[in-house]
């Protein structure tokens, strides 16, 4: 589950470079913001470095933070660190510094390095990285570590953070390699999306910890997953939705294209019959989502880099997804918005397939889709109360057939945002519904792989429509403090955003870096209608 390294499609890449050259009518004009912050803001922002209450700096000769993973809960925050797991309150908003109220160690124990070393890790990998931190109840946290090559995850108490009961295996529910790209998410049952091998070519969603069977998807079936790199998983209606990006296996084309991707699966599947589908998914279907800028000729944003929650928009369950070029191609970034009841109507739509493999990829005649139809939910009181009683038909037919003849049109038929040719690609994502002195404006937050945030006024109506301007970008601001964050002369890498989070009841934006997480006001000016002059 390596980000898939691979050549622009050419195409493309030429495409852009015409878009730019010229056709304005395709590209909008990228204005600059309203406003840009100066520089020297940023030393007023709470900064989280790992230390103590009281202290700016953590004690002498401690490491600094590799932060993989935070989770807020109410006013509070956990950072799932390497080794280490903090508990941060965000109260009172008004604090000049952030730190830590408990601290846990949880280091892999000497065997497990050993172990680790011997198959041929580096010493820096053969540690404990948080990967999994999410809420399981009211007074417990469920968290995973990769823990040197040898996932394990635990409940740990959401006030002391001490464990509660045994360690158990993190296999299928984290990764193994702390680089890996993995998604997590509790809804009555834990759904994980990982890879579950030491070599990491084992993609699954899986679903385990609950009274129903442990399911997932089919192994090595390229039909099913292609070198998938996992971003969100949303939970909305009687399913989980999870947005990931792969190789796409629909297209003759020599190269590899990556598209971004979301699936399903029905919260209450049970898995197949013994005969097929056993323990895996029937419910399990995906479909391409379709970000692109119309036109004559058509340029698709493919590479997903990040997806907020469902939000209410207009009255519309929406999520907002940033896409951009692939990393070696010309520097582009788009942001759509999918409404998820048209995200449930494609997989209510035509199945594609491949009739033999030297074929094109073509929709299944309605005809010969056998009933009920593959991939819905059954339950007590329809024609089959459980997964496992559909007959073999139906089962067979959601084994091979699990990609969806139609893309998931964007709502507008339009990115909300683009921008090209910026200095970083842009990365992250957020997004306030409440926003303005009404509370009735929709601020979306981008963040860039370096800490910057872009911040844009939509009007979610207008943009459906498509009869107006898009969004007025209002402001542009830093978040990364080299003060702070990192040793001077530190590595590079330092300086990537890992995760942008609105925290509305303090008015802040939190952004978490490898070494440091960084609280922000969400405006420079009092309200965003000060901005907006
Ligand atoms: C973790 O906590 C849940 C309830 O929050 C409980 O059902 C489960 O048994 C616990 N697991 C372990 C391994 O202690
Ligand atoms: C869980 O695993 C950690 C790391 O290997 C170890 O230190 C700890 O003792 C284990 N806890 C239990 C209850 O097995
Ligand atoms: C947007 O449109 C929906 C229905 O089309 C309507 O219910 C809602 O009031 C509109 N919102 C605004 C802000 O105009
Ligand atoms: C489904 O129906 C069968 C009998 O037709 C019954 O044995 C089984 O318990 C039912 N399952 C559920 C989940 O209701
Ligand atoms: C994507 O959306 C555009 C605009 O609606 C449409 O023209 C194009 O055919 C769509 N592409 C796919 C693959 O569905
Ligand atoms: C927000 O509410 C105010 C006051 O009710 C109204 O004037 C304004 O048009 C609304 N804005 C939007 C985008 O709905």
């Amino acid at each position: 589950m390596r980000t898939p390294r691979v050549p622009p499609p050419r195409p493309a890449l030429l495409l852009l470079l015409l878009l730019l050259g010229g056709a304005h009518g395709l590209f909008p004009e990228e204005p600059p913001p309203l406003s840009v912050a100066p520089r020297d803001y940023l030393s007023h922002y709470p900064v989280f470095v790992g230390s103590g209450p009281g202290r700016l700096t953590p004690t002498e000769g401690a490491e600094d933070l590799n932060i993989q993973r935070v989770l807020r809960v109410n006013r509070t925050l956990f950072i799932g660190d390497r080794d280490n797991l903090y508990r941060v309150e965000l109260e009172p908003p008004t604090s000049t510094e952030l730190w830590y109220q408990r601290k846990l160690t949880w280091r892999s124990n000497p065997s497990d390095i050993n172990v680790c070393r011997m198959k041929g890790k580096q010493e820096g990998e053969c540690r404990n990285f948080v990967k999994v931190l999410l809420l399981r109840d009211e007074a417990t946290l469920f968290v995973c570590g990769s823990n040197a090559f040898n996932p394990l995850c635990a409940n740990y108490s959401i006030d002391t953070l001490q464990p509660l009961g045994d360690n158990i295996s993190g296999m299928a529910r984290c990764p193994y390699d702390p680089k890996h790209a993995n998604v997590a998410l509790f809804s009555g049952m834990l759904f994980t999306a990982t890879v579950t091998d030491f070599l990491a070519i084992d993609a699954v969603i899986y679903r385990s910890l609950g009274d129903r069977p442990t399911l997932r998807t089919v192994k090595h079936d390229s039909k099913w997953f292609k070198e998938p790199y996992f971003v969100h998983a949303v939970e909305w209606g009687s399913h989980i939705y999870f947005f990931f990006r792969e190789i796409a296996m629909e297209f003759n084309y020599l190269e590899k294209v990556v598209v971004s991707r979301v699936a399903r699966v029905c919260k209450n599947d049970v898995g197949g019959s013994p005969r097929v589908l056993e323990k895996q998914w029937t419910s399990f279907l995906k479909a391409r989502l379709n970000c692109s800028v119309p036109g004559d000729s058509h340029f698709y944003f493919n590479v997903m880099q990040a997806v907020t929650g469902v939000v209410s928009l207009g009255g519309r369950p929406i999520v907002l997804a940033i896409f951009s070029t692939p990393s070696n191609s010309i520097p582009g970034s788009a942001v759509c918005a999918f409404d998820m009841t048209q995200v449930a109507a494609v997989f209510e739509g035509r199945f594609r397939e491949q009739k033999s493999p030297e074929s094109i990829w073509t929709p299944v005649p309605e005809d010969q889709v056998p009933r009920p139809r593959p991939g819905c939910c059954a339950a007590p009181g329809m024609q089959y109360n459980a997964s496992s009683a559909f007959p073999d038909e139906i089962l067979n037919f959601v084994k091979t057939h699990p990609l969806m003849d139609e893309a998931v049109p964007s709502l507008g038929h339009a990115p909300w945002i683009v921008r090209t040719l910026t200095r970083h690609q842009l990365t992250r994502v957020a997004v306030d519904v409440g926003a303005g002195p009404w509370g009735n404006q929709t601020v979306v937050f981008l963040g860039s792989e370096a800490g910057t945030i872009l911040k844009f006024l939509v009007w979610p109506n207008a943009s459906a429509l498509g009869t107006s301007g898009p969004s007025v970008f209002l402001e542009e601001f830093e978040t990364y403090r080299p003060d702070r964050c990192g040793r001077p002369g530190g590595s590079e890498t330092g300086q990537r955003l890992l995760s942008l989070e609105l925290d509305v009841a303090s008015g802040g934006l939190l952004a978490a870096f490898p070494h440091c997480v960084v609280r922000v006001p969400v405006a420079r000016c009092q309200q965003y209608s000060g901005c907006m002059k």
